[in-house]
């Protein structure tokens, strides 16, 4: 079974964008996994095809209808059963490589993204949809968090990297932040490699790169190093 990406958007043509380049994109060539993008507009009311209304209790911008949204949700699982479906907005959970690999793992994902002030609560109710977010500022739509999360999943696809990129050593699946990396020249504006990876003593090398590690991750982001360290006991 293929990994399948069924993506339900009032914008369709900003796909595939960036997942049409590079491995990800030569990968949906290689059809190591699909691509499924769906106007949320063919669901809209009347001869104008309406998928919006204001909000109510009043307020700024508009709202997505609930009967639009779930029309299109129940359209993507009639072809996709027992496939997870994530609404992406800025108030939903924090996307984690752990819910990466776990999609990653499974047949795909069915992914709504949100524009304007937002989804009407009913349909988010009714089909108990997973609110996903890729982080702690806001997009003007859903769909570059998509983007991010379809990417995430799909480098993980077997075949998609090249051999040599294993994600087995990055960031994250140690629970570390990725040391730092060099290669030639040897001087650049008068710094040089370290020399500790420079001898060609891999055990020195790998101590030398995770204490680096390590430092990067107590500074930089103290909470995966609470995580990690409670991890090891
Ligand atoms: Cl999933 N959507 C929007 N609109 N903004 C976001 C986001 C999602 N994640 C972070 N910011």
């Amino acid at each position: 079974m293929t990994w399948r990406a069924n993506v339900l958007t009032l914008f369709p043509e900003m796909f595939p964008g960036p997942l049409g380049a590079s491995l990800i994109g030569k990968a949906l060539e290689k059809k190591l996994w699909f691509l499924d993008v769906r106007d949320i507009r063919e669901h809209g009311i009347g001869k104008h095809r309406t998928v919006d209304d204001t909000p109510a209790g009043g307020g700024p911008g508009m709202v997505i209808r609930a009967d639009v949204a779930c029309a299109a949700i129940d359209r993507a699982r009639e072809a996709n059963p027992d496939v997870p479906t994530a609404y992406l907005s800025p108030r939903g959970a924090p996307l984690t490589q752990a819910r990466v690999r776990a999609l990653a793992s499974g047949p795909g994902a069915i992914l709504l993204c949100g524009r304007f002030e937002g989804l009407d609560q009913r349909a988010i109710d009714a089909r108990q949809l997973e609110e996903v977010s890729i982080g702690d500022f806001v997009l003007a739509g859903g769909e570059i968090a998509a983007m991010a999360l379809i990417e995430a999943c799909v480098r993980l696809i077997p075949g998609v990297l090249g051999d040599e990129t294993s994600p087995a050593d990055e960031s994250f699946s140690t629970g570390l932040l990725e040391y730092p990396q060099y290669t030639r020249p040897q001087s650049f504006e008068g710094t040089e490699i370290p020399p500790a990876l420079l001898g060609g003593n891999h055990a020195e090398i790998a101590k030398w790169r995770r204490e680096q590690a390590e430092n990067l991750t107590k500074s930089r982001r103290p909470d995966l190093w609470t995580l990690y360290e409670k991890g090891k006991a």
